[in-house]
């Protein structure tokens, strides 16, 4: 049973956490996305039905309207609150979403529903071990703050941040569903490659992966 000491150590560490931005994305403008749409979709029934892991994409791009509903969908903040769309381990905000695209990598801010340039490169081809990474136009990162999860031990952390990430990649799976976008989750992955492109600091590890696009067949 979880006092309301703990409870609300939690609460203070995920706001805490949550205005925290990494240090290469500090200086950077946020690029605001448009509104999330959020009366939008098809009846979660029918998703559930659609909803699938896909491996061949095409290149063609995802619309600012539809980042940002994905984005929403995904992790947003769908309460005063300033809580999520998917749970998190106790109340502390642990897991980042990187953008990764042809136009570099981006990290999403819920608060400001915005996102928020991290480095230029396109390093698509280093999110994953399966060819259709390198030209599907968008790879999500789901990163988790290891330094955040105290008084766990090292694999508590992979597992509570590795479930974190599944819940948000269930919602992006649903999302896409719902649109005919086409993804898929993926584990797949080299970490040291990808940690070490992505610069992140220490602490820092990469859960998993997921390609979302537009599927290659109709
Ligand atoms: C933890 C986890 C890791 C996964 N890693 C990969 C992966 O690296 N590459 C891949 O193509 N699919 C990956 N998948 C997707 C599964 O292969 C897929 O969900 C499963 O085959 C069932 O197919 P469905 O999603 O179409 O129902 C992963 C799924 C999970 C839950």
């Amino acid at each position: 049973m979880t006092t309301r000491r703990e409870a609300n150590t939690g609460i203070l560490a995920g706001a805490a956490a949550a205005a925290t931005r990494p240090a290469a994305a500090q200086a950077q403008e946020p690029r605001a996305l448009p509104k999330a749409q959020m009366d939008g979709g098809m009846p979660l029934m029918i998703a559930l039905k659609l909803r699938r892991s896909t491996r061949e994409y095409s290149a063609r791009s995802l619309s600012d309207q539809t980042l940002s509903n994905l984005l929403w969908a995904a992790f947003g903040i769908n309460r005063p609150s300033g809580d999520r769309t998917a749970p998190y381990w106790r109340h502390i905000m642990v897991i980042d979403v990187y953008l990764a695209t042809a136009d570099g990598v981006f990290l999403y801010d819920p608060k400001d529903h915005a996102l928020v340039e991290y480095m230029k490169d396109d390093i698509r081809a280093d999110t994953g071990l399966q060819d259709f990474v390198a030209t599907a136009p968008l790879n999500l990162v789901y990163v988790a703050h290891g330094e955040r999860m105290k008084d766990i031990t090292p694999e508590d952390r992979r597992l509570y941040a590795s479930v974190d990430a599944a819940f948000i990649g269930q919602n992006v799976y649903l999302y896409c569903a719902s649109e005919g976008l086409a993804s898929v989750f993926r584990g797949a992955v080299d970490y040291d490659k990808l940690t070490r492109r992505m610069k992140l600091p220490e602490q820092q590890f990469v859960t998993f992966a997921q390609t979302v696009g537009y599927g290659a067949r109709p």
